[in-house]
């Protein structure tokens, strides 16, 4: 049995009190994985941004808003945990200025300037001890393979999921787990749920090497 910690859902970022940047992630990937964890006897907690799909009655869900929410919570969480799977899909970028009134329209174009969020996964991969584990997410629409290698070296991941843009908001997914040396350990496709059953069972022989 694990202590998995799951980040799940998008992040906002305001641009002004009624206003924010956000994508389509449903979150239902994160909620798929904390079933199939359950199912196999781990203890689970989700930290999710807004959604409206439920989570497992037998999962801890802590709710967040923007990234730095999101990132503080997994710092506060995984050092109790044995693993962390990152299916959430943080919003990267926000405004530089939060106005703290809102944007009036004045028929001119509007210019935002956008920096980037902090990367949780490389944030707490840094602090990460040798005794746990991180599983990664990566989405692309080219390269598929060689990005998501990339991103698990730069991530310092331990096994990244692969997956494809039709993935965000949607029922099912197509995947590739890869394993820290690049190598393909499985394959999984059709419901959410199914791939999360492939993704549970691939990080089985890290918490055995705990
Ligand atoms: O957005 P990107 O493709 O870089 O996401 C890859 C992985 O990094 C995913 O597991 C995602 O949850 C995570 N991530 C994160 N913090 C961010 C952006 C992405 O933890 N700000």
């Amino acid at each position: 049995m694990a202590k998995i910690l799951i980040t799940s859902g998008p992040t906002r970022q305001y641009l002004d009190p009624v206003r924010y940047l956000t994508n389509a992630s449903s979150g239902r990937m994160g909620a798929a994985l904390a079933e199939s964890a359950l199912d196999r006897g781990h203890q689970v907690t989700v930290i999710t941004g807004p959604v409206s799909i439920p989570y497992p009655a037998g999962a801890q869900v802590k709710s967040v808003l923007t990234t730095d929410e999101m990132l503080a919570t997994v710092e506060e969480l995984f050092p109790q945990c044995d693993g962390l799977i990152a299916a959430a899909a943080p919003c990267d970028y926000m405004p530089r200025r939060v106005r703290s009134e809102k944007i009036a329209k004045d028929g001119e174009p509007l210019q935002l300037e956008l920096v980037e969020t902090p990367d949780i996964v490389a944030t707490v991969a840094r602090q990460k001890r040798n005794d746990q584990w991180i599983v990664g997410f990566a989405l692309e629409t080219e390269d598929q393979r060689f990005r998501a290698i990339v991103k698990m070296q730069r991530k310092c991941c331990d096994l990244m999921v692969s997956n494809g843009p039709t993935a965000i908001n949607s029922l099912s997914n197509e995947v590739e787990i890869l394993a820290a040396d690049g190598t393909t350990i499985a394959r999984a496709s059709g419901a959410k749920r199914a791939v999360a059953d492939a993704i549970i069972q691939a990080t089985t022989p890290l918490t055995q090497g705990l």
